[in-house]
């Protein structure tokens, strides 16, 4: 019998970060949605689901979602809530429906939750046919070992009806290593699919680091989905020389929030990911971190910030966005745009040209739908 790798029977401790970020995420985003009568029905996709509990008693992906579905349940129980959990191996999911059985029965009747073990492949068509149900808000979780014959225009797909989120995981290392290796193909036609042969003999030729990489690989895929779609990444340090990402597709600026402040619950120092404790000196942001305190994210953000405001127009609206699109939260420019307004460098006016009042920057994403330009900034 073919021996099991470790990662199969213990859960690691990157995989734990990486359902510890999608469980933030889901239970931040999911406390909003719940408050929105237009979405009755949320559907969740789990395609590379696992057994769902690990030999050693910690909780792979489908529970994770289950348990933030059931704490949303708790607080209020009237949406529909469809579960789909997949793995291509049977053993898995026989085990997963058994823990399901014994262990979360309590949402049987509240939740429907189908199973299957089919190749991915075959249940993609489904899934995006499912994204496009009426009054329905679809999250997709892809945590394949590998990337083969997954694309872009996969993603692209199962975001076209606009009502969906997609969380996928990667392996970056492995993707960096081999990117100009041509007899690695499935690396190489996913790559390719993002990033031009020249654009990459580019890189070669810069020596771009692995970290470098995660950043452009996002940049390319925010060129492959459209601006219309949101993208961000979370990085997964598992050892010295092993590197993976989550990159997060939304095309709501709020879903987008909801990630951010799951990342920052996780890396208060920098909101970009999470790191083996092994690993810290190899990495020159978090080695900063340590010397510089919570001082690092502000160096940062307060030079975009300052040259973003420079042209005195800005509106509030356009702020939020800004933020957000930076990678950051309405706290941290907030905190950085009161310290300028306690020290006189910034002036904050509503559109009749009187001073808003002092600490109130109108921030946030309700502002930004609904009274985008309710104040100005000026920077002095
Ligand atoms: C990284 S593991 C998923 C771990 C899981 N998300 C968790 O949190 O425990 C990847 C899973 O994908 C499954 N798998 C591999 N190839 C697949 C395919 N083509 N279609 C569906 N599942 C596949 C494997 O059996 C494996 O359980």
């Amino acid at each position: 019998m073919a021996k099991k790798r470790k990662s199969q029977t213990t859960m690691l401790d990157h995989s734990a970060a990486k359902v510890e970020l999608l469980g933030k995420y889901l239970e931040n985003y999911l406390n909003v949605l719940i408050n929105v009568d237009f979405f009755s029905t949320l559907q969740f996709y789990d395609l590379f689901c696992g057994e769902g509990l690990y030999p050693d008693g910690k909780k792979g992906s489908p529970l994770i979602i289950l348990d933030e579905i059931r704490k949303i349940l708790l607080k209020k129980g009237a949406k529909n809530i469809d579960c789909y959990f997949n793995d291509s191996d049977t053993t898995k999911i026989h085990k997963l429906d058994q823990v399901i059985t014994t262990k979360n029965s309590d949402l049987r009747g509240q939740v429907q939750i189908e199973t299957s073990s089919q190749d991915y492949t075959n249940i993609l068509a489904k899934v995006i046919t499912k994204t496009k149900t009426p009054k329905s808000k679809t999250f997709v979780f892809i945590d394949p070992y590998g990337y083969k014959n997954i694309s872009i225009n996969q993603i692209k797909s199962l975001l076209d009806s606009r009502k969906s989120e997609v969380l996928i995981w990667l392996p970056l290392n492995h993707i960096f290593r081999a990117k100009y290796n041509s007899k690695e193909d499935a690396v190489s036609n996913f790559v390719e699919q993002l990033i031009s042969r020249e654009e990459l003999e580019e890189l070669s030729h810069n020596r771009i680091n692995s970290w470098t990489f995660s950043e452009i690989l996002k940049d390319a895929f925010q060129r492959g989905v459209g601006k219309e779609y949101y993208v961000d990444n979370f990085r997964i340090k598992k050892d010295k020389s092993t590197l993976y990402c989550m990159y997060f597709f939304t095309s709501h600026i709020k879903g987008l929030e909801k990630m951010l402040a799951a990342k920052w619950a996780i890396d208060a120092d920098h909101g970009k990911g999470w790191h083996h404790e092994d690993t810290l000196v190899q990495m020159d942001l978090f080695s900063q971190s340590k010397d510089k305190g919570d001082t690092f994210w502000a160096d940062n953000w307060r030079t975009k910030l300052k040259d973003f405001l420079a042209c005195n127009t800005r509106t509030n609206g356009e702020l939020y966005e800004f933020t957000i699109r930076g990678g950051f939260l309405p706290k941290h420019t907030n905190q950085i745009l009161k310290t300028w307004q306690d020290n006189g460098k910034i002036s904050v006016y509503l559109s009749n040209g009187d001073n808003a009042r002092k600490g109130s920057f109108y921030n946030t994403f309700r502002y930004y739908r609904d009274d985008s330009s309710k104040v100005k900034f000026k920077l002095s």
